[in-house]
């Protein structure tokens, strides 16, 4: 992440309040959104009601909405969700959960729909600010507010923050999966992810949930890859279509 320029951008004029805040916050340059973005570089691009994430060779940039039709269907059959299921949501009226891997919180979104009280917490400073967006319009949204109101975003560093922090009963990891051969089947929000964040290597998170986590740790992974070798090993897989949930039950 250091090593690509990273920028805040106002689309409009007044947008430029709000541009600033964030660039004061993150400590990030603005730069006037009709300059062109650097080679390798991402920016946020800032409207009053809304962020969008562009990244250098990946095209329209990106907005996160918690309204996407896509996730509409998965908020609909969500109780069969293998997700929810790993968690443990369903079964454990206002479980208290970590999501460690934010990312652009569709997961979190899905857990807290199902009832889970959802803490999330995402690293990386343009990632954070479209996440942050995203939720805020949820709140504003009536058949989104509720799960909203559920969901508090933290920007911090899962590893370092689940060694301080009081236990919630779950820490859902769904950290960058190993680079994959069929880069067509990887979806193209996850394409920009991937070429933005750095990798964390699944050991140390899922090392610091067990830390930290009241009941079970669930790490998401590629249906085929690698059991991550810890001294204790999975108590019990799910499997989805094109993903594995590991879940570690704790005494
Ligand atoms: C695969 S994405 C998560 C996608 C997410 N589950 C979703 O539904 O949108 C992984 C995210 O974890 C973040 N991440 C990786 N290591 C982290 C750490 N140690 N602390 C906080 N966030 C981390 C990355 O910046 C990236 O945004």
């Amino acid at each position: 992440m250091a090593d690509r320029a990273m920028t805040i951008a106002p689309r409009t004029h007044d947008a430029r309040m709000r541009a600033a805040d964030l660039a004061e916050e993150f400590h990030l340059p603005l730069q006037h959104a009709d300059e062109t973005l650097a080679p390798g570089g991402a920016r946020l691009l800032v409207e009053e009601d809304a962020i969008e994430l562009e990244v250098a060779g990946f095209g329209r940039p990106l907005r996160v909405d918690f309204k996407s039709p896509r996730l509409a269907y998965r908020l609909r059959s969500g109780g069969r969700e293998q997700l929810l299921h790993a968690c443990g949501v369903p079964r454990i009226a206002g479980v208290s959960l970590v999501d460690g891997t934010g990312g652009f919180g569709i997961d979190a979104f899905v857990l807290a729909h199902a009832g889970a009280r959802v803490t999330l917490l995402e690293r990386h400073p343009l990632v954070f600010a479209l996440l942050r967006d995203a939720h805020l319009r949820a709140t504003r949204e009536p058949k989104l507010a509720e799960a909203a109101a559920r969901m508090q975003l933290v920007h911090a560093d899962a590893v370092e923050w689940l060694a301080v922090e009081q236990r919630a009963d779950v820490v859902y990891l769904d950290p960058m999966f190993p680079p994959r051969r069929k880069s067509a089947l990887v979806k193209r929000p996850m394409q920009m992810l991937e070429a933005m964040v750095d990798d964390e290597t699944a050991e140390r998170l899922l090392s610091a949930a067990i830390g930290s986590a009241g009941r079970r740790v669930v790490l998401k992974r590629p249906l085929r890859g690698a059991v991550v070798p810890l001294a204790r090993d999975a108590s019990f897989s799910l499997q989805g279509r094109s993903v594995r949930f590991d879940v570690y039950e704790l005494p």
